[in-house]
C-alpha cells in the first residue's frame, strides 16, 4: 500500500480491505489492479471551485503560463486555475482514474456554482458545461505521485491538500521531484494541511499577497 500510493492507512480504505478480506492472517493479496481500484473508490476526493478563497487572487497574480494540478480530484481545482490564468495550459492529474473521468466532462456541479461569490459566478455563462476554451486549456491525465515520472518546466504547481494523506518519506520526495518538475524560480503551492520541511529540499519561503509560496531559486 505504502509502497504503490505512498498513502497513510485511511478509514474508508481500511473498511473496505477489512470486507475484501485482506487484513486477515493469511489472506492471498490481492493484484495491484485490485488494490488501485478500492483505493481509488474510497480516497478522499473532496474538493470545489475557488476553494481556499484567499489563494486566487495570488494565483492570478503570478500570471503563471504552464502550470500543474496535481493531485486535482475531478477537476474544480484546475478549471479555477484555468480562470484566472486566461491563456495559461494546465495539466491537471490524479491518480483516481474515476475522478479523471469526471473532470474531463468539464461541467460543474450546481452545488459547486451556488457556493460562489457573485464575481466569481460570472466567469461562468451558465449551469453545466465549462467554455470550450477553457477546457482546451487543460489536459487531464490519470498520474501517480509516488510511482510515474514527471514532466517538467512548470512555473507554477498548485498541489493543495494531497500531501496530508502521504508518509512523511513519500511527501518528502514527492516535494524533491516537484522541485526538479519546476522551472528556474518557479513556484509551488501546497495547501496550509501540508507541511513540509523546506529547508531540507532547498526551496524558498515566498510570500505574495498574503499567500506563502515555496519558489524554487
Ligand atoms: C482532498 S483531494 C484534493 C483535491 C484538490 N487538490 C483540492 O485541494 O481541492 C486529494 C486528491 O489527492 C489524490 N491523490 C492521493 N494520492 C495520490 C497520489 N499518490 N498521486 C496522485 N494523486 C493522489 C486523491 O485521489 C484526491 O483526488
Amino acid at each position: 500500500m505504502r509502497d504503490l500510493f505512498g498513502l497513510k492507512w485511511w478509514p474508508a480504505f481500511e473498511a473496505a480491505a477489512r470486507d475484501h478480506a485482506w487484513l486477515r492472517p493469511g489472506a492471498i493479496l490481492p493484484s495491484e489492479t485490485e488494490i488501485a481500484r478500492v483505493v481509488d473508490k474510497t480516497l478522499p476526493k473532496e474538493t470545489a471551485l475557488f476553494r481556499h478563497a484567499a489563494h486566487w487572487p495570488a494565483i492570478r497574480a503570478t500570471g503563471a503560463k504552464n502550470v500543474w494540478s496535481a493531485g486535482c480530484a475531478t477537476g474544480e481545482e484546475a478549471f479555477s486555475i484555468a480562470l484566472v490564468l486566461p491563456g495559461a495550459r494546465i495539466l491537471a492529474t490524479d491518480v483516481a482514474a474515476t475522478a479523471i473521468r469526471v473532470a474531463e466532462e468539464g461541467v460543474v456541479r450546481r452545488q459547486q456554482l451556488e457556493k460562489l461569490s457573485p464575481a466569481e459566478r460570472r466567469l461562468f455563462k451558465s449551469d453545466g458545461p465549462i467554455a470550450a476554451e477553457v477546457l482546451s486549456r487543460i489536459e487531464f491525465r490519470v498520474h501517480n505521485l509516488v510511482r510515474d515520472d514527471y514532466a517538467t518546466g512548470f512555473d507554477l504547481i498548485v498541489c493543495r491538500n494531497v500531501l496530508v494523506y502521504m508518509e512523511p518519506d513519500h511527501k518528502l520526495r514527492v516535494v524533491e521531484q516537484f522541485v526538479g518538475a519546476l522551472a528556474p524560480s518557479g513556484l509551488l503551492l501546497l495547501g496550509s494541511v501540508d507541511r513540509i520541511p523546506i529547508d531540507d529540499v532547498g526551496l524558498k519561503r515566498d510570500e505574495r499577497n498574503g499567500v506563502v509560496f515555496l519558489r524554487r531559486p
